[in-house]
């Protein structure tokens, strides 16, 4: 078992989850968040266990914090990232900053001062455009957003830490994930908090847009794997259920599963550089760690829809702060 575990963006949809996936499955293991509490950063994510683990709020690019944090810990788990498509179009800098330069960081205090695990927490959209199959981790990487862009620079940056310096790093690029937590911004949550409020579903083009759906646990269960054993360094692991679905038909779940009408939905202007397809095979983590998905997707869809209906709580407080600014502007160009 890793004894001590720094994880980075620990405040944010998936980080929180796997906080809350370690305490309960590794309760042995002492865990240290670093986020700096961006807009996506919400200590309401963890406030029932905030007394089981450590908290620092600060920069991922700052190394004076980062520093003595990674001197004290066994291993990282790095997920801290700006993370929004459409944000990453209208200020692509925040991206570079935190992705790139903020991975690089960790990178050298991690070369400084040794680390058993470096479980760096990539992304699918690093690829690109699935044209005629789902992305194979030995496929080209040609991502079209500012962000995925940041990403790609980030996985490649750890690998060649592997390379030149040795560090244990394993790379994850998993599909899209839902669940509880997600900031109203991304497709699921937004579409249901939208949907509770009586608002319109603001689809994107002609909503035929695939992507590759997977419940956050399945996620953090494959982390997991990464995270525990030794061996595979440098290799990179796709992560997936195999659950491709595209916007309209997730607008369908959501509006289904909350008794409302398709009136909701309303097409608005696409997405500059809109990736029609993302989906990866996740065949070598299968075979590698005996890792599979356990949760199936209509019920779990339907759980996480009605979490956001349950929990008005903890999503209107974000809903009525920056979201709204930030909502305004970016639904107001279509
Ligand atoms: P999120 O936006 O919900 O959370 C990001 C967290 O990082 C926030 O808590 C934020 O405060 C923190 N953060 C941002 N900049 C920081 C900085 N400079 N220093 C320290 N902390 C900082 O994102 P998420 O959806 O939880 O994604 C987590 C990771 O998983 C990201 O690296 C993302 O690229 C990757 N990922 C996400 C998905 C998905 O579907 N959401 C899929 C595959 C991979
Ligand atoms: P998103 O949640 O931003 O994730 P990704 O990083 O995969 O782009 O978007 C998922 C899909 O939903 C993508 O095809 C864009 C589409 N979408 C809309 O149609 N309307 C919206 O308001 C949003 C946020 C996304």
């Amino acid at each position: 078992m890793r004894e001590r575990v720094l994880v980075t963006g620990g405040m944010g949809f998936i980080g929180s989850n796997f906080v809350r996936y370690m305490l309960r499955n590794h309760p042995e293991t002492e865990i240290i968040v670093l986020d700096k509490l961006t807009y996506a950063g919400n200590p309401a994510n963890l406030a029932d266990l905030e007394d089981m683990f450590d908290f620092v709020r600060g920069d991922v690019a700052d190394s004076s914090v980062v520093d003595p944090l990674v001197e004290r810990c066994d291993s990282i788990v790095h997920f801290a990232a700006e993370t929004h498509v459409d944000r990453s179009i209208a200020h692509a800098g925040d991206f570079v900053k935190t992705d790139i330069y903020g991975t690089f960081t960790l990178l050298e205090a991690a070369r400084k001062y040794g680390v058993d695990r470096f479980v760096h927490i990539s992304t699918d959209e690093v690829y690109g455009e699935a044209v005629d199959h789902p992305s194979l981790e030995t496929d080209e990487l040609a991502p079209k957003s500012p962000y995925a862009a940041s990403k790609a620079g980030a996985d490649r940056l750890v690998f060649s830490y592997f390379a030149t310096y040795g560090i244990p790093a394993v790379i994850s690029r998993c599909a899209n994930n839902y669940g509880p937590y997600q900031y109203p911004e991304k497709l699921i949550p937004l579409f249901v908090t939208n949907a509770l409020e009586g608002k319109k579903l603001p689809v994107y083009g002609h909503g035929r847009n695939i992507r590759d759906w997977i419940h956050v646990e399945d996620h953090c269960s494959a982390i997991d794997a990464m995270l525990q054993s030794d061996g595979y360094n440098g290799e990179t692991f796709n992560v997936s259920a195999n659950e491709e679905k595209n916007v309209l038909e997730i607008a369908d779940i959501i509006l289904k599963t909350l008794g409302l009408s398709d009136e909701l939905i309303e097409h608005v202007a696409d997405r500059p550089g809109h990736v029609m397809r993302h989906a990866v095979d996740a065949t070598k983590l299968q075979n590698t760690y005996d890792w599979k998905p356990s949760h199936d997707f209509e019920n779990s869809m339907r759980r996480t829809i009605k979490w956001y209906a349950n929990n008005p709580e903890w999503w209107r407080p974000i809903r009525s702060g920056e979201f709204r600014r930030y909502y305004e502007k970016q639904y107001t160009r279509m």
